[in-house]
């Protein structure tokens, strides 16, 4: 049978009605890869959430396809969402698949170039403002509260209740939640929206237990961490790029109820992530590497020792996104006379 995206096969957990226009791309069912590598160095059994593998090539798309559905359903014609990229890709898609219009607020400069590109191609009207994403935010709360148009920030619920349903993926593959699960936190949306996932599952008796919660910050981005907004957020994971997110409140909660910690990994650490997963044939974005990085400190300060279990590392966009910071940090291919002698010399042969 082939997949149906993520509000249909998750119904009965979604707020949904006969009639609801489900307006799908079949996100969702991504698979949940064993790492060997990570597996090895923690001592416990660790597995990457892959959800770069979504249609627009990120989790966003769990949570647009219900805010775009319940938009649809409520008789909008537009919707506007700030973004570090990410979002207005998934936005815009789930908008032209509908027939609506999208609206979409980044900081300029700061966007990955292939999400530029994906919310270009869907027809999207993007705007860039000389500010950082908060401020875009606060731009697009203020025009949706005045404006007939849907916002589809994470502030909207149907976006954390669609991605919810990454935990429930989850509980299913492994036949019950796992002992800890590792997760970027940038407007702390998806935190939030795992942690209620499992949760849901637990109390419907699908899940036996619900994981500790691991999220890990850029280090100067890191106002959860720090307890305290940050002005001027520096990142190269621009993904994550946020100074002040807008679900801290509830980040707080799935850490502090889950027994787990919001903690700050450096840019170096993200980039050594990056490389690290890519080197066993996994292509992330680097704010997705994050989770990894910090999975990676957590050991070397001792965390893991003594424990038992399962880890799950949400890998939350395709590294395709951003291929300049490939290019930048591993270099360019060897240029070579198109003949046997150069290829050869260039291989060691
Ligand atoms: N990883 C990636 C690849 C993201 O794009 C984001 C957020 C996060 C992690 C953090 O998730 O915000 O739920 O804590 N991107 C948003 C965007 C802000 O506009 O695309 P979060």
């Amino acid at each position: 049978m082939s997949w149906p995206g993520i509000i249909s096969h998750y119904r009965e957990f979604l707020p949904i009605a006969d009639q609801t226009p489900v307006v799908t791309l079949n996100e969702g069912n991504t698979p949940l890869i064993f790492s060997c590598r990570l597996s090895g160095i923690l001592g416990l059994d660790v597995y990457l959430k892959y959800e770069g593998l979504n249609p627009t090539g990120s989790f966003k798309d769990r949570g647009m396809t219900l805010a775009i559905t319940k938009a649809k359903e409520a008789g909008m014609q537009t919707v506007m969402c700030a973004s570090t990229g990410n979002t207005s890709a998934s936005a815009a898609a789930y908008a032209a698949r509908c027939g609506m219009e999208c609206i979409v607020i980044i900081p300029e400069g700061n966007i990955a170039l292939g999400k530029l590109a994906q919310a270009m191609i869907h027809g999207a009207k993007v705007i860039e403002i000389k500010g950082n994403f908060d401020v875009a935010l606060g731009l697009v709360k203020e025009i949706t509260a005045k404006y007939p148009v849907a916002l589809v920030n994470s502030i909207n619920p149907f976006r954390i209740e669609g991605q919810k349903t990454a935990a429930f993926e989850v509980c299913d593959s492994l036949g019950n939640a796992p002992e800890f699960h590792a997760i970027p936190v940038g407007n702390a949306g998806n935190i939030t929206a795992y942690w209620k996932g499992y949760k849901e599952y637990k109390k419907t008796g699908r899940s036996k237990q619900t994981p500790v919660m691991l999220g890990f910050q850029a280090a100067k981005a890191a106002p959860i961490v720090k307890g305290k907004i940050i002005k001027d957020p520096q990142t190269i994971a621009t993904a994550i790029k946020i100074g002040n997110p807008a679900s801290w409140k509830m980040a707080q909660a799935a850490r502090d109820e889950s027994g787990g910690l919001i903690e700050a990994v450096t840019d170096q650490e993200i980039l050594a992530a990056y490389k690290f997963l890519a080197a066993e044939g996994i292509f992330a974005e680097p704010a997705s590497a994050a989770s990894v990085a910090g999975l990676l400190k957590l050991h070397k300060n001792g965390y893991f020792k003594q424990q038992k279990g399962r880890v799950v590392c949400t890998l939350t966009g395709h590294g395709l996104k951003d291929p300049n910071i490939a290019i930048q940090n591993i270099g360019k291919p060897a240029t070579v006379k198109a003949e046997l002698k150069s290829i050869l010399k260039t291989i060691g042969y």
